[in-house]
């Protein structure tokens, strides 16, 4: 990292304090304040990380102005046209793009640990039938721990190798067996024969009583779904994982940590929030009261899928959802879908709103996503789910990365205290 200088002084002290500036292959520069508080005594102050960088990574690129995002170096349009998600998990976990040999040895060792332990369904069953998936799936990733003792050791290269495999593998089981057991059917085995998108529909939406086949424009539309979900940089959950990695946490409980925080509404949770907005906007006459209420600032109400912390152009994940949106209505015979019409008569009107053109609101990754689930018989409370399998492999990316970075050290961010000065205790015989 090339560095420059800053010079930072603070109030009417003459003390001069030098930064270092670094700069990155790309990107802003950065001001390192490591030493700050113990030269200054100040703390910087950012909640929401709006000028943070936590950190220096390889993985993934994003330039919100431009609308670019690169998985090392490959942009996101080209790996959704040209890749799969399986090569994509190589590439954000290895850095390089595999060659056939190396490609085929990923995925045979993927698909080795596609099973769950027998005794994981009990925990299932203590779930009531009506439970979120997202509260199943935070459980049930964070129960793995129990299960593989031989994959827990963070400092053990093979262990972890081992556990990213393992979680790589077994979140769309997971996933599957956390929706079948909401809907009261029995829970479908991986089948190994199948490649990893086409397996997890089948464990979705089979049955044991009768053949299913897996629609293999569906599977492609799903696979280009998951690459496009797969990392983006130092998101709230990828932080969250980060941050409970680096107290030494076992990686299977730093990514439901990760599965929890992306539940939000503001964050994962958005696609759900999408298509609860969009069904409840039910017309496209009604597009304009709702769009009035995300620009009352006396009205909680938001367009959901509309906005980015980094992207402040059209987040190109959106774009390419759009045209594989278009690709599965077709193919299901749904191009007069209502919801579409919807979301897509709503993205022209807000395109051209004073509102979301000052504060560069455009639709992002979770404007499109809910429309294709939703086409594909996929409930609305699975779709931070989906988001989840794919997430996993950039969490588990960023987890590695993370824990074989020799400046790593536990995360551990200052305050301003804003709260009570020094006072005495009240007995409660005295208190008012
Ligand atoms: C994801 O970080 C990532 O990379 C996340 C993600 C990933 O791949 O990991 O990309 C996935 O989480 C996508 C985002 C999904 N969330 C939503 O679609 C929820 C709706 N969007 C908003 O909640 C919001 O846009 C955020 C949370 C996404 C971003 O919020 P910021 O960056 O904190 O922006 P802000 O709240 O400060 O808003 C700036 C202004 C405010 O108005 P003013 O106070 O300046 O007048 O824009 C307004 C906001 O009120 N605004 C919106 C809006 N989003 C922002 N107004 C109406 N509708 C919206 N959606």
């Amino acid at each position: 990292m090339t560095t420059k200088k800053a010079i930072l002084k603070i109030g009417k002290s003459k003390t001069a304090h030098e930064l270092s500036v670094y700069s990155g292959t790309e990107g802003p520069d950065a001001i390192d304040v490591t030493a700050l508080y113990n030269e200054s005594g100040c703390f910087t102050y950012d909640p929401g990380f709006m000028s943070t960088a936590s950190c220096d990574s390889t993985i993934t690129y994003i330039d919100g102005e431009k609308g670019i995002l690169r998985y090392r170096g490959y942009d996101i349009a080209e790996l959704a046209k040209k890749s799969n998600f399986m090569e994509v998990c190589y590439l954000l976990l290895h850095g390089e793009l595999p060659n056939k040999k190396e490609y085929g040895l990923f995925v045979s060792e993927v698909k080795k640990y596609s099973l769950v332990h027998e005794q994981l369904q009990f925990l299932y069953r203590g779930f009531p039938r009506f439970s979120h998936p997202m509260a199943i799936m935070s459980g049930a990733f964070a129960s793995l721990s129990a299960f593989y003792h031989d994959s827990l050791d963070i400092r053990n290269k093979e262990q972890r190798k081992l556990a990213a495999l393992r979680m790589i593998a077994k979140t769309p089981t997971l996933a599957a067996m956390a929706y079948k057991y909401s809907i009261g059917r029995p829970f479908i085995y991986p089948r190994n024969d199948l490649d990893y998108t086409a397996n997890f529909l089948h464990m979705l939406f089979a049955s044991p009583s009768e053949e299913y086949v897996v629609n293999k424009v569906l599977a492609k539309a799903m696979d280009t779904i998951f690459i496009l979900h797969a990392d983006h940089e130092q998101n709230a959950s990828t932080s969250t994982v980060r941050l409970a990695g680096s107290s030494g946490a076992n990686p299977f409980a730093c990514i439901s940590a990760g599965i929890a925080s992306l539940w939000g509404p503001a964050h994962g949770g958005a696609n759900e929030a999408v298509i609860n907005m969009l069904e409840k906007i039910g017309d496209i006459k009604n597009i304009p009261n709702f769009i009035k209420k995300a620009k009352d600032k006396n009205d909680p109400f938001r367009l959901m899928g509309f906005g980015h912390r980094v992207y402040k152009n059209y987040d190109p994940r959106a774009s390419v959802l759009r045209d594989t949106c278009h690709s599965v209505l077709k193919e299901l015979g749904m191009q007069n879908n209502t919801l579409l019409k919807i979301a897509v008569t709503l993205e022209e009107i807000a395109l051209t709103d004073t509102y979301f053109i000052e504060r560069k609101l455009y639709p992002n990754v979770d404007f499109y996503s809910g429309i294709i689930y939703k086409a594909m018989g996929i409930p609305s409370n699975l779709f931070t789910v989906l988001f989840a399998i794919a997430r996993t492999i950039g969490w588990v990316a960023q987890w590695k990365e993370m824990i074989e970075d020799p400046k790593q050290k536990i995360g551990r961010p200052r305050q301003l205290y804003t709260g009570y000065k020094l006072r005495k205790y009240v007995p409660v015989a005295k208190r008012k």
